[in-house]
């Protein structure tokens, strides 16, 4: 009797016990470090870079995983590369905000916060990345060359794969404010950027050598492009964007340096374009070296008050020494515009300027519906070696 008494105790109170413990083992909540426990004070003038990297040395060491906290507050933070390969998922979850030192000694590297080979990471919490730009923007001098150095781009996400970043939001950046370099698969949904209109190179999201990325449910409010998909770049999806100020959605500068990887797989659709100084535009180096751009597909956009709405500009030299007359030897082929609708600020609503060494090919408008109410006239078009058809509404109309 007693025996049993102990058999059915065990089976029935300690064996699921034990199993829960087990399973917790194989299955463990995430384990919280909070940069607090590491030293960080939120007083906006302790630099807490090693505070936040040992905070991360240990979430990524965990077996299993972790998650860095930092919570309410502001903290300085100096540049950081916080680095992978992890030993499970990272959750990096910012409740605070960051703040970038506003110091010129301090602006000369590429990166303000970078992650490095990472797989399976979150960011996110709803906090600030605060990058304090202003005297960054003021100190470069392109124009003349007499002052022009990289500055560092707010969040860089170099090698990071199957990751998530959402819920931050970016001001000020001295640079751009996120670059994806060499990522796959990374979902970005509900981030928001802002910087003035004016602010040189503050591009919202630069993407380069990367595949399956999506934006979604993001605005974007900038002095660049809002977004901007180099070299490399496949498979990527840019869903329910509002953009504006900024200089629009762009694929490109392609061509200007050798060994440019071919540009295929973009779908921009369902976003917005606000007063921006481009709407959809693919550009390429005037001259450039030979790479392909395609299947591309701009769908469901609307313009308000846009300058250059559509444009594929294959004679881009913004300034010497290259030679606008010199041809671009990027392919750009299967591209479509559909429901296209708004207001231009220009009367050349649709510029299609392709390459006489290679002309566009399979390029489609459908459904085109671009009004212009200025003083030059109609609303108007204009294509150059361009091969393609068109369906549906158009205006403005007899480009294709
Ligand atoms: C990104 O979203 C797609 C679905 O839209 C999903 O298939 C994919 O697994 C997601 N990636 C990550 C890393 O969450
Ligand atoms: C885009 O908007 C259209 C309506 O304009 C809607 O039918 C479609 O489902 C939307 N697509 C996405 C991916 O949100
Ligand atoms: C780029 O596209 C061109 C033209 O289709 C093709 O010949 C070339 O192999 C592609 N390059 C790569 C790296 O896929
Ligand atoms: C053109 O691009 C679309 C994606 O935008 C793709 O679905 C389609 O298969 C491509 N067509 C050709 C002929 O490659």
């Amino acid at each position: 009797m007693e025996n049993k008494m102990v058999v059915f105790f065990f089976l029935f109170h300690l064996l699921p016990l034990l199993l829960s413990i087990a399973g917790a083992h194989r299955n463990p909540i995430p384990a919280t470090f909070n940069v607090l426990s590491y030293g960080a004070l939120p007083n906006r003038i302790t630099d807490n870079t090693k505070s936040f990297l040992r905070a991360w040395n240990d979430a990524c060491d965990r077996a299993g995983g972790g998650r860095v906290l930092v919570p309410k507050g502001t903290y300085m933070l100096g540049s950081v590369v916080f680095v992978g390969p992890c030993n499970g998922p990272v959750k990096f979850v910012i409740e605070g905000s960051l703040e970038a030192s506003s110091y010129p000694s301090k602006f000369f590297i590429d990166h303000w916060i970078a992650f490095k080979y990472v797989d399976r990471l979150t960011v996110g919490g709803g906090g600030y990345l605060l990058g304090h730009g202003g005297a960054a923007w003021h100190y470069n001098d392109c124009a003349t060359n007499r002052r022009c150095r990289p500055l560092p781009v707010t969040m860089r996400f170099d090698f990071v794969t199957n990751s998530k970043i959402s819920h931050i939001r970016s001001i000020n950046s001295k640079n751009a404010h996120f670059n994806l370099f060499a990522c796959y698969n990374v979902n970005m949904s509900n981030i928001r950027i802002s910087a003035p209109s004016d602010s040189p190179n503050t591009d919202g999201i630069h993407i380069g050598s990367s595949s399956k990325i999506k934006i979604e449910n993001t605005i974007i409010s900038t002095g660049d492009d809002c977004i901007s998909i180099l070299s490399g770049s496949r498979d990527i999806m840019v869903t329910r964007v509002h953009c504006g100020p900024g200089h629009g959605f762009s694929i490109g500068s392609l061509g200007g340096s050798h060994n440019e990887e071919n540009v295929t797989g973009i779908v921009i659709q369902n976003s917005t374009l606000f007063g921006t100084q481009n709407g959809l535009r693919i550009k390429t180096w005037a001259p450039s070296l030979p790479s392909l751009a395609s299947d591309i597909m701009f769908d469901d956009i609307i313009m308000v008050n846009v300058n250059n709405p559509i444009f594929i500009d294959q004679q881009y030299c913004p300034q010497p020494p290259c030679n606008w007359q010199a041809q671009s030897n990027v392919q750009i082929r299967n591209v479509t515009f559909r429901k296209v609708r708004g207001t231009s600020s220009s009367q050349i609503a649709v510029k299609i300027k392709c390459s006489k060494h290679v002309p566009c090919k399979g390029i489609n408008l459908v459904n085109i519906n671009l009004v212009y109410r200025g003083p030059e006239g109609r609303v108007s078009s204009s294509c150059m070696n361009v091969q393609g058809k068109s369906y549906g509404l158009q205006l403005p109309s007899g480009c294709l």
